[in-house]
């Protein structure tokens, strides 16, 4: 697929997502979600990536959908033609690790999308907010979900119901990130990120992604239950042997 929305660009073993819609902010319109989509998944698919990293511009991570596109949707065309499903989702359902590298407005969907991400990693310049009431609507992919459990529910209250911003200091003391960074290092702070992981096993990472994200969906007792499954079933890899022979024989351990 050719791209016109978004740019791509590998560095080592990161797969780097460069959002380029400048003009609207990186409104994410149905072809930007698309190509997105697309591009992670040609990542995911690509042995030789270990780890993703989408990020936008210095102004903005994304200004959310595209309310010009979303304008004149209607009931229940919409609902039938499913376009959150069809291309928001994607996000994921990816295996490898993402990390959100936000400067600028994260809004709305653009919120939204970086929670998707497994990592927030914010410049000191970040912007995250969930305006849609002012749009006479609610968050559409996530939001009113996944900012109540990194925020929890007044502050996500708060936001969703004012749509005030939160800076990236107010971000990272509320959980919603892991880390600010200067904004002139956002870039090449999240390659380092994207490489230390993709460093690790693959099948170790994949497989604490899945771990980590299943507390949000089960009890603990059975979150605690799927950890144990997929800890032991590692001491059926090479990686467990090679990881723990190299700590022994102080040397770096080789994941290939
Ligand atoms: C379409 C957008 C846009 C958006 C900005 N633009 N955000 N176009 N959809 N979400 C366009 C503007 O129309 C304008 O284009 C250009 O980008 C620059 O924006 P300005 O408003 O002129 O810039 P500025 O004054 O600096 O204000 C920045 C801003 C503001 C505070 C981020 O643009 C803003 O409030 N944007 C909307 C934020 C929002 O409500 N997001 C939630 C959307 S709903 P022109 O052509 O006029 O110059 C949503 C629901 C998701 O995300 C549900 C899941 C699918």
């Amino acid at each position: 697929m050719d791209y016109e929305m978004i740019a791509t660009e590998t560095q080592g073993r990161v797969g780097l997502i460069l959002l380029n819609r400048p003009k609207a902010l990186n409104a994410l319109c149905d072809q930007l979600m698309t190509e997105l989509g697309d591009a992670l998944r040609g990542y995911d698919n690509d042995t030789a990536i270990g780890a993703i990293v989408v990020t936008g511009s210095e102004r903005a991570f994304a200004a959310g959908a595209d309310i010009k596109e979303m304008q004149n949707r209607t009931h229940p065309a919409t609902a039938l033609d499913d376009f959150i499903g069809k291309t928001w989702e994607v996000v994921t359902t990816i295996r490898k690790p993402v990390i959100a590298a936000v400067a600028g407005y994260a809004l709305g969907g653009g919120c939204e999308l970086a929670m998707m991400c497994d990592i927030v990693l914010a410049a000191d310049t970040a912007k995250f907010g969930q305006p849609e009431i002012n749009l006479g609507v609610i968050p559409g992919a996530g939001g009113t979900q996944r900012l109540t459990r990194a925020v929890g529910k007044s502050k996500a209250m708060e936001m969703i119901l004012t749509g005030r911003m939160m800076d990236a200091a107010e971000a990272e003391r509320a959980n919603l990130v892991a880390r600010v960074v200067p904004a002139a290092d956002l870039i090449a702070e999240a390659v380092k990120l994207g490489e230390t992981i993709a460093g690790m096993s693959p099948v170790a990472t994949a497989i604490a992604k899945r771990a980590v994200n299943r507390a949000y969906e089960t009890t603990l007792a059975e979150g605690v239950g799927y950890e144990r499954a997929t800890f032991l079933s590692l001491f059926g890899t090479p990686h467990q042997r090679e990881g723990m022979s190299a700590f022994i024989e102080k040397r770096k351990p080789e994941f290939s």
